[in-house]
């Protein structure tokens, strides 16, 4: 487990906090008790949607705040456009601090837009969606997408600090909700075997409400990517780890609208398991209990689109040079490999299948 994190009991719920590069603190706990904590004495500028706003407007309204569009369909330069304006028309500048309140798209733009106003403004996250508390606010990744080309802009900064309140995940849909189980079993298989067995005991029908069990889930998987990114936060290396099942994933939200981004995931753990055992390197038997923990958690393992058409989605990796991708395997669950390879070769890999 994550040696750098440590833990608070409060209340009636393990409250958990680890530390990321020394610059970045993540905590699992009540949002009511952590905020006044980690809030600097600094004039604070909220950004946030219109959804949020709605259920949680006390957490917002005490500040200047910007308030931006629903969904992937404003992760871009022009949202940036509108929260620079709107911090000139503040007199923001670099003595305040900018708090994201939201899912992983408040969050992947409000980053960025701290960090390049001015030059870089402190800021910090209360992350609301648990696709964001596991994965898009942790980490230090922000940006925008350009057209169809997804976080095509945008730097790697850590947050001052994320809190990540699963009171707060009560609001979700259902399947909002499930879209981020997908990256906590993706966390799992990565590298944390005994989160992957807590998740097969796990009753994931009454979860969401199950503060103390997903605050433990939440913080394994959290402890999974902060680990990672603590060694490679600038993905030269390791970081690529986190990218598992994501290449199809991708392709797969490229290709149809029909999946959200979790959905796509566990499509796409479930694909590379089964080549993965194809190619000689995971047990039929480990790729099976992947299989049956996703279908457990409520996924679809079908891909949406037929597989000829999934692949011709699948392009080169921006990160990697000449036509090449990198592939993240799984040799066992808790133990995954990257390998580069060239596209065609990726893609041969399923006629095999
Ligand atoms: N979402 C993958 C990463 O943060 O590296």
């Amino acid at each position: 487990m994550c040696y750098f994190c440590s833990t608070i009991q409060s209340a009636n719920v393990m409250n958990y906090d680890i530390n990321i590069k020394g610059r970045s603190r993540v905590v699992v706990g009540s949002v009511g008790e952590w905020l006044p904590r980690l809030l600097p004495d600094k004039r604070i500028v909220v950004v946030s949607d219109t959804n949020i706003d709605r259920h949680y407007h006390s957490l917002i309204e005490p500040y200047d705040h910007v308030l931006i569009g629903l969904g992937e369909a404003s992760k871009t330069l022009h949202t940036l456009d509108v929260i620079y304006r709107r911090f000139i028309e503040l007199g923001v500048d670099r003595s305040c601090f900018v708090l994201a309140v939201g899912g992983g798209i408040v969050t992947d733009v409000t980053g960025f837009a701290a960090s390049t106003f001015m030059r870089g403004v402190e800021f910090g996250f209360v992350s609301t969606s648990l696709l964001g508390q596991v994965d898009a606010s942790v980490g230090g990744k922000n940006g925008v997408n350009i057209d169809g080309y997804k976080n095509m802009v945008g730097t790697f900064n850590q947050p001052r600090f994320v809190i990540c309140d699963v009171m707060l995940l009560r609001t979700l849909t259902q399947r909002e909700f499930r879209t981020g189980l997908a990256e906590i079993i993706k966390a799992a298989v990565i590298a944390d075997k005994e989160l992957f067995e807590m998740l097969e005991q796990t009753d994931f029908s009454t979860l969401q409400s199950d503060a103390e069990r997903l605050s433990e889930l939440l913080y394994r998987a959290i402890s999974v990517k902060a680990s990672i990114v603590e060694r490679d936060e600038c993905e030269a290396g390791d970081r690529r780890l986190l990218n598992l099942g994501h290449t199809l994933a991708h392709a797969i939200e490229k290709s149809s609208t029909k999946m959200n981004h979790g959905e796509a995931v566990a499509v796409g753990l479930h694909l590379i398991a089964n080549v993965a055992v194809a190619k000689g390197l995971l047990s039929a038997e480990d790729a099976k209990r992947i299989d049956s923990l996703l279908e457990r958690a409520g996924f679809i393992l079908e891909p949406p689109v037929e597989m000829r058409t999934l692949l011709k989605a699948v392009k080169r990796d921006k990160k990697a040079e000449g036509d090449a991708i990198y592939i993240v395997f799984p040799r066992e669950i808790g133990h995954c490999e990257v390998e580069k390879m060239p596209v065609e070769e990726f893609k041969a890999l399923f006629k095999e299948v």
